[in-house]
């Protein structure tokens, strides 16, 4: 008797109308984020004039930018910000859910805003009002109070979880296209990077390296060895992908699709018969990954000896799982669909792609005995999906607007918790110019996932394909991400303690300062780069604004000191990536690039050392084997270092961590001294000894060659 229909799609409501909402006021407070995914700025806006911003995954092809509507994934947490406080709130609800925003401010129409003048300004407090509103469920809300960005933080991660320390490999850059056609296609994208020296840890098959769209199979004629494959691959520390998607083809012959079926796991129509769509493989039907013994099933299928051709090399690429459902409403699963104990998909529809993760990454953790880290990539998502691996924005297009947004896109996940993103680099559809993908190449280096994908139809763009000049400034990118890597990997370490996203945008840390509350178009890594991506054509240079004043920042490459407090043209041709380090920071870096990160695992530091107007610095360094969990049973070192009145000290970051390693420390480069040294006296076990170093007047850079200490040691320079 509730039954309606959508397009042609009915549904047949069995429950009734029903609804659950909640106005949530934040008084004093003009800035919301959050509520990911939307390809849309990272301040939220109002939507009076709009539809609401919606939560509820689906596949959207070509989607729209600068739009509420919804995407792949949902996150239903929303920050607000103001000069004196940051404040969240979680609204705990997997159902379709629309949130709508209005400002006693930014609403005010033009006649009213002129009145406000006349009056002499308005002494109205500024408030945003959201109106919150799911299909089904119960109100179930948290309220975070912060104070501060990074309480809120770790507040939320209380509830959700972090983003679990990835395995180096998975921080460094991926070779992905649709598709690799086959094993000697591998072999030779792996060769070409080799011989043009750009190094890469994954290199990725997509659904055309299945039998049929079969996943946990391979097509025999064009991967009859693939372990071969893998281990060619591997043989230089390098890595691979399949996808899994969870639709199973409708096919006897199919041992993932027969077994799900007859042990009862597909999910069902309102009828009780397994749900049969229409995906890749055609007719398809979709495990029930909401039910726990259908993970654990599923985490099975993972183990060596079931699928076939995988070794402990290979990883996991999960998409579609939104579901995409090519036949069904709005490309996805019909509301009144059956999960386990009679819950429609209308209950839990934004959580089955975080189910599909959890179930892909518990297979992953089972076939190696829990001892190595898992890595898989998901589309879909909800709250907490970070505990489950990276994220990436789904079938963007080769366009500067689309790399554009992909800033907002990612500072919006990294505030929601979903902090290892990242979009394709040089686009999904369509064919990028070389200076779109360049510029593209560039940024994504400095986002927190790093992928090239590219869809089946457009032309073969491996960096090396480009043009002399541009496949070296491609390189370069890429390299300076694996110069930087200790440094990301710090950051995920303090991820997964502490809850804090690696990008952040500028007022998460100068949170006074209003210049920063709308700015996604340049962001913060940590608390120690500046990073203004170029994402527009034809560009020589950019304005950068440098935050708080008093503050210095330094051009990572040639270490020019920038004000804070100001902004300032920055020249910026097609070889440059701006991006500052912050005076007061210490970064740790590696300057022996080598063809994957697991080659770099032995190789030294180089410290870069920005001295604040003080002369000051400070910084850490996380590392451990890079890719087991023996790190939280505390084989792991956590490095101190803090440069003050002439003096370097490294020394540890707390009383747990003890791993031995044969990392040592090359170099250290001292920025912003006034004057240079006379004398660099080393010390470490209670010995001195004298350093090499060289000043440059101009710059006020110092390099102090070769301590050459192992990095688990404490160890002291005096410059006198
Ligand atoms: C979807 C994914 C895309 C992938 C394609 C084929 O469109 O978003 O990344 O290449 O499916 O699997």
């Amino acid at each position: 008797m509730w039954e309606e229909t959508f397009k042609n799609f009915p549904d047949s409501k069995p429950h009734g109308p029903s609804s659950v909402g909640v106005d949530i006021s934040f008084p004093g407070f003009e800035h919301v984020y959050g509520i990911p995914e939307h390809a849309d700025s990272m301040a939220l806006k109002t939507t009076k004039s709009t539809d609401p911003y919606r939560l509820f995954n689906l596949d959207v092809f070509e989607y729209e930018l600068y739009n509420p509507m919804a995407l792949y994934g949902a996150v239903p947490v929303m920050m607000a910000h103001n000069e004196k406080r940051t404040v969240g709130v979680f609204w705990h609800n997997a159902a379709e859910t629309w949130i709508d925003i209005s400002s006693n401010t930014a609403d005010k129409n033009f006649f009213s805003k002129i009145a406000d003048i006349v009056k002499g300004g308005s002494k109205e407090i500024p408030q945003t009002d959201t109106h919150w509103i799911s299909e089904s469920g119960v109100i179930d809300v948290f309220i975070m109070l912060g104070p501060s960005a990074h309480d809120v933080f770790y507040q939320y991660a209380q509830l959700t979880g972090t983003t679990n320390l990835p395995p180096m490999f998975a921080v460094a850059y991926h070779q992905c296209r649709w598709n690799y056609n086959d094993q000697d296609d591998v072999k030779n994208v792996d060769a070409m990077l080799d011989q043009y020296d750009i190094p890469y840890d994954v290199i990725w098959l997509d659904i055309e390296h299945t039998d049929g769209k079969k996943y946990f199979t391979w097509d025999n004629d064009k991967f009859s060895q693939p372990e071969e494959m893998i281990n060619n691959v591997a043989s230089k520390g390098r890595k691979m992908v399949t996808i899994v998607d969870p639709h199973l083809k409708r096919d006897d012959n199919y041992q993932e699709y027969r077994e799900a079926r007859d042990k009862g796991y597909m999910v069902k129509n309102k009828d009780g018969n397994d749900y049969d769509g229409w995906c890749w493989p055609g007719s398809s039907s979709w495990p029930d990954f909401a039910n726990p013994e259908v993970r654990q099933w599923w985490a099975s299928k993972f183990h060596y000896e079931d699928y076939h051709g995988s070794t402990p090399d290979l990883f996991t690429w999960n998409d579609m799982n939104e579901p995409s459902v090519f036949n069904g409403p709005e490309i996805t699963f019909h509301k009144d669909v059956l999960h386990m104990d009679g819950y429609e998909n209308r209950d839990l529809h934004n959580m089955y792609g975080f189910y599909v993760q959890q179930a892909t990454a518990e297979g992953q953790l089972v076939r190696s005995d829990n001892k190595e880290r898992p890595f898989v990539l998901t589309r879909a998502f909800f709250a907490g999906s970070q505990r489950y691996g990276a994220v990436w924005t789904g079938d963007n297009m080769a366009e500067w607007s689309h790399l554009k947004v992909s800033n907002p896109m990612l500072l919006s996940l990294n505030l929601a918790g979903i902090t290892f993103s990242g979009a394709d680099v040089g686009g999904f559809f369509k064919n990028p110019d070389t200076e779109l993908l360049t510029r593209w190449y560039q940024a994504g280096a400095f986002q927190p996932y790093f992928r090239a994908h590219a869809h089946i139809d457009t032309k073969r763009r491996e960096p090396y394909l480009q043009p002399e000049g541009n496949m070296k400034v491609i390189r370069h990118a890429i390299r300076t991400r694996y110069s930087y890597l200790p440094f990301w990997y710090t950051l995920f370490y303090e991820g997964e303690t502490k809850g804090v996203p690696p990008m952040r945008p500028l007022w998460v840390e100068y949170p006074t300062d209003r210049d920063t509350f709308s700015m996604d178009d340049e962001y913060l890594l940590g608390t120690s780069l500046l990073v203004k991506p170029i994402t527009e054509p034809s560009q020589t240079g950019t304005q950068v604004y440098f935050p708080g004043s008093g503050e210095v920042w330094y051009d990572v490459d040639t270490f020019k000191p920038y004000n804070g407090g100001q902004t300032t043209y920055v020249e910026a041709p097609l070889s440059k990536i701006p991006v500052f380090q912050r005076g007061g920071s210490i970064v740790p870096r590696k300057f022996r690039i080598r063809r994957s990160s697991s080659l770099m695992v032995h190789d030294p530091f180089t410290l870069i050392v920005c001295l604040d107007k003080k002369g000051a610095a400070k910084g850490s360094l996380y590392i451990d084997d890079y890719h087991t969990f023996n790190y939280r049973k505390g084989e792991y070192l956590l490095r101190d270092f803090s440069f003050d009145q002439n003096e370097f000290h490294s020394q540890s970051g707390d009383q747990f961590g003890n791993f031995s390693t044969k990392e040592w420390m090359e170099r250290i480069i001292v920025v912003g001294l006034r004057t240079g040294p006379t004398k660099a006296v080393l010390k470490v076990k209670g010995e001195e000894r004298s350093l090499h170093w060289e000043y440059n007047s101009q710059t006020g850079q110092l390099i102090i060659r070769k301590p050459g200490v192992n990095i688990a040691s404490d160890f002291s320079i005096k410059l006198s």
